[in-house]
């Protein structure tokens, strides 16, 4: 099973959603793999303290005689194993987003789930990707999208990412993060997405402090401040995704 986590805008949280997601599935004790598809800005290493490592996807995506699982680690406090990316710009020239397919698909079979953290927008490097995953998750900040120019702003976003989840025929669902509006106009940009755009709202998380705090200390929210109002969202987004990918 594999899930590609997408936005639209930078900053929106694709890579906390990937790292918090994760991890709620390892504490349920599935096999999980997490996997830094942002080829060219890679950051989910920072969220596990993993971004200092020897051997990264950008290795094994350059060097034939890499094994892929050198270049996963396990997470100890979390029990994810994580395949970071190398931020290094000469790691990252001349290398082909084409063989992340053939990566993942290897991984497919040694994990119960893969998750594969996209960058920005539509996520050129990790297209290729798109035609063996099953899920995309597509995290929408809400902060910066008052309810008056939502129409515009979130269903634009929402709809080109859905179109092309289509066209791979994938599962889809959405992840509001960085919430700060009220319940229930919460309630009311939920309804629209699920109404007018018919696509599933997972779950959604209030913006919350101990976020960076928690990817300083290179442990997901979800673990790090477990009482914290971001973790117990996703905590309870977890509990939707498990039901929504295996029932
Ligand atoms: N719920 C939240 N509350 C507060 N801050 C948050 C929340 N989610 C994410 N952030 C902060 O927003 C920033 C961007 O988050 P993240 O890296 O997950 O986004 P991204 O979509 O992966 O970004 P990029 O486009 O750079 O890959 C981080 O500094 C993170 O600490
Ligand atoms: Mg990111």
């Amino acid at each position: 099973m594999a899930l590609i986590v997408v936005t639209g805008r930078g900053g929106a949280g694709k890579t906390t959603t990937t790292a918090n997601l994760s991890t709620f599935l390892a504490m349920r004790e599935y096999r999980v793999l997490a996997i830094d598809g942002d080829l060219y800005l890679p950051n989910l290493g920072f969220h596990f303290a993993l971004d200092n490592v020897r051997y990264t996807l950008h290795s094994v995506l350059r060097n034939p005689d890499v094994d892929p699982e050198w270049a996963v680690y396990r997470h100890p406090q979390t029990g994810v194993h994580v395949m970071p990316g190398s931020t290094q710009l000469q790691d990252v020239l001349g290398i082909s987003p084409r063989k992340l397919v053939d990566v993942i698909d290897r991984m497919k079979y040694k994990f119960g789930v893969v998750f594969v953290d996209s960058p920005t927008g539509i996520p050129f490097d990790t297209l290729p990707v798109f035609e063996l995953a099953d899920y995309q998750l597509i995290v929408v900040e809400i902060e910066r999208s008052p309810i008056y120019s939502f129409e515009t702003m979130v269903k634009n976003e929402i709809e080109k990412l859905k179109t092309l989840g289509e066209r791979y025929g994938l599962n889809i669902g959405v992840v509001l993060n960085k919430v700060r509006e009220s319940r229930d106009v919460v309630d009311e940009i939920m309804d629209a997405i699920e109404e007018d755009l018919n696509v599933p709202v997972i779950g959604w998380v209030p913006f919350d402090n101990s976020v960076p705090e928690s990817i300083n200390a290179g442990i997901p929210v979800l673990l790090y401040a477990p009482k914290s109002p971001a973790a117990a969202a996703f905590y309870e987004t977890g509990e939707v995704l498990e039901e929504w990918m295996f029932g």
